[in-house]
């Protein structure tokens, strides 16, 4: 008999409130067969809403509402120096088709396309804090998979410690290339077993739907247990390698930003305090939590100087 393990960042369904009614009919139509109907007459199933992974959610906490999420946004390859502007910006990136170069220490360095990984790696929906390291903070449900299913996926060779990952460069789609003197394109990168962990995710969506383009369509990384610059967008390349991969705001600031970037509230910013988050779009304080909230389950993979 397969027993469910209880994890720490499971909360019952009725203490994430303001979009109650958007779960709550979500799960009344997907009793009662209805959101699967299309996979009865041959229809191919559509992604989204894609199912939800109750082990996922957060403690006592609420969504951000839809229009908050997708509308203060950081993509500099769009607007440097702004935020409720990013998504004026992106309408003529083209997020269709997509592929992605995967490279390096894998078993076969290839082109995939991205529709064709989706084929093999089925969307789940899971509620996760995010935290920007500039103290602005929410909480979305992100659709998309775990980065570990891939990795599985490509078979990467034993030497592989560490993957890149680069996001799409195209000026002429993306205005604030342009605008800002930076080291493009925005590049990132995790340590293997950070990437094999169980809450990183490979996301395409949010709120039920595919990801809207200022939030890094057709897909990025969210990493919730990090400050959000880790959670990179609009990927084109993975790259599995042996050292340590350089990253764009380290690469910048070397002296504010580090490969590791988790979230620590006892570590200020040389510029800015770190206790405290918050929450867009209220701005209401909080506490900031150690790893986000997700120390419990990370903690283990540092020797408590990684920051
Ligand atoms: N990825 C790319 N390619 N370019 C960016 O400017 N900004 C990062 C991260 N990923 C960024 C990026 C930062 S600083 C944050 S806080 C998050 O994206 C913001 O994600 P959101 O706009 O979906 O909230």
């Amino acid at each position: 008999m397969l027993i469910r393990k209880s994890e720490g960042w499971e909360i019952p369904e009725r203490e994430v409130t303001p979009e109650a009614v958007y779960w709550n009919r979500r799960q009344i139509l997907q009793s009662a067969g209805l959101l699967a109907a299309s996979s009865l007459v041959g229809q191919p199933k559509p992604l989204y809403p894609a199912v939800k992974n109750e082990e996922f959610t957060v403690p006592a906490a609420s969504l951000t509402p839809d229009w908050a999420a997708s509308g203060y946004n950081n993509f500099y390859e769009f607007d440097p120096n702004g935020k409720e502007t990013v998504k004026d910006l992106v309408d003529k990136f083209v997020i269709s088709p997509w592929q992605i170069q995967v490279s390096g220490l894998v078993k076969e360095p290839q082109m995939y396309d991205l529709d064709d990984l989706l084929k093999k790696l089925p969307l789940q929906e899971r509620v996760y804090r995010f935290r920007c390291v500039e103290r602005w903070a929410m909480v979305v449900p992100w659709t998309g998979f775990p980065l570990a299913s891939l990795i599985k996926l490509l078979e990467p060779k034993a030497s592989a410690k560490y993957l890149r990952f680069v996001t799409a460069s195209r000026p002429s789609e993306m205005p604030g290339m342009k605008k800002a003197p930076y080291p493009w394109p925005y590049f990132e990168g995790l340590r293997m077993d950070e990437a094999m962990h169980p809450l990183t995710m490979v996301v395409t969506g949010m709120y039920g739907k595919p990801l809207p383009k200022q939030n890094g369509a057709p897909v990025r990384i969210v990493t919730p247990w990090k400050y959000g610059y880790k959670s990179i967008k609009s990927i084109v390349n993975i790259e599995f390698r042996t050292s340590e991969p350089p990253t764009f705001w380290n690469k910048l600031i070397s002296s504010e930003y580090g490969f590791y970037s988790n979230v620590e509230p006892k570590k200020p910013h040389p510029r800015w305090s770190q206790a405290v988050e918050q929450m867009i779009p209220t701005m209401e304080r909080r506490p900031t939590m150690q790893y986000n909230g997700y120390e419990k389950f990370v903690a283990g993979m540092y020797n408590g100087k990684e920051f």
